[in-house]
Formats: structure tokens, C-alpha cells, sequence
């Protein structure tokens, strides 16, 4: 099958690669780009897993094509460190407040949230809630991630962190 020629930005870095069309870009991450953090789960656009951030916006990467990402900013798990390897904070929020199990959900779930907290800095339980609503976790029952979201919100905001009162 013919290829095209696609240049994007990924995690910061410049990229350029061939690709058939009918490669969906969750593909091309994973196996041309070896960056395998964002997981595939369903491949219907369910589950969220394979959540990246595509010129400000989340978008599950089994919905598109790598084509259509010609040209498009994309930042995926493996681009939340720092180049130090300092944690983004939503990465530490999740270790300190147990937002993961098994961490398949993980990386899509992060990605998300850091979208999330781009557009609304400081949301409430209900919107956190319904800002994940497209990333499914079978689980921690969602409580936890929920706390490290606002865990991550407070600390982006320089306020300290108070566990709601069961
Ligand atoms: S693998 Fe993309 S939404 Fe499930
Ligand atoms: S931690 Fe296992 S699916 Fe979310």
C-alpha cells in the first residue's frame, strides 16, 4: 500500500515518518514510535486508554488516523516528566494517592486529566468526574483517581489539599 509522508511534534520532538493510510495514529505510536504508554484497550473509542493530547485537546488515539495527525502537536504519557525525570505533578498526585492498580488505565487517565486541569484549573468533584467520564478503569472504583486529580489541581494552584469529608 502507498505511504505518506507525515511531519508532527511529539512530545517536544520534531518527527517525521512514513505511514500507510489506513495506520491509526494509536498504531503509529506504539510501533513506529515505540512509545507504548498509550494503551489499546478497545479500539471503538470506549475505553480511553489510548488518550493523547493533540494540539490542546484529548483525543483517543484508535479514533483517528496517523495522517490526520500530519502537521499536529501530540504529547503523549512518556511526555509528562521533565527531562530530569521529575514527575509531572499529576503523575506524583497519582502515586501519592493510590490513583492506579493494575495502571492499564493509567496513562490515558493522566493524559486526560492534565487536559482537564488545562481548562479548568480548579473543578469540582462532579466535574472531575465528568471530565474522566470517557476513560474507564475496571479497578479502583474511581475514588482515588479522583483524589489525586484534586490533589494535582491544589498543587498547580498553591493551595493545600483537603480530603472531602466522606
Ligand atoms: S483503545 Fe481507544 S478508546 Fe479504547
Ligand atoms: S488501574 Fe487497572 S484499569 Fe485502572
Amino acid at each position: 500500500m502507498a505511504k505518506s509522508h507525515i511531519t508532527l511534534t511529539v512530545n517536544g520532538k520534531a518527527v517525521e515518518a512514513l505511514v500507510e493510510p489506513r495506520t491509526l495514529l494509536i498504531h503509529f505510536l506504539r510501533e513506529q514510535l515505540a512509545l507504548t504508554g498509550p494503551h489499546v484497550g478497545c479500539e471503538t473509542s470506549h475505553c480511553g486508554a489510548c488518550t493523547v493530547d493533540l494540539d490542546g485537546k484529548s483525543v483517543k488515539s484508535c479514533t483517528m488516523f496517523a495522517v490526520q495527525a500530519n502537521g499536529a502537536d501530540v504529547r503523549t504519557i512518556e511526555g509528562m516528566a521533565a527531562a530530569d525525570g521529575t514527575l509531572h505533578v499529576l503523575q506524583e498526585a497519582f502515586r501519592e494517592m493510590h490513583g492506579l492498580q493494575c495502571g492499564f488505565c493509567t496513562p490515558g487517565m493522566i493524559t486526560r486529566a492534565y487536559r482537564l486541569l488545562q481548562e479548568n484549573p480548579s473543578p469540582s468533584e462532579d466535574e472531575i468526574r465528568m471530565g474522566i467520564s470517557g476513560n474507564l478503569c475496571r479497578c479502583t472504583g474511581y475514588q482515588n483517581i479522583v483524589r489525586a486529580i484534586q490533589y494535582a489541581a491544589a498543587k498547580i494552584s498553591g493551595v493545600p489539599f483537603r480530603e472531602a469529608a466522606e
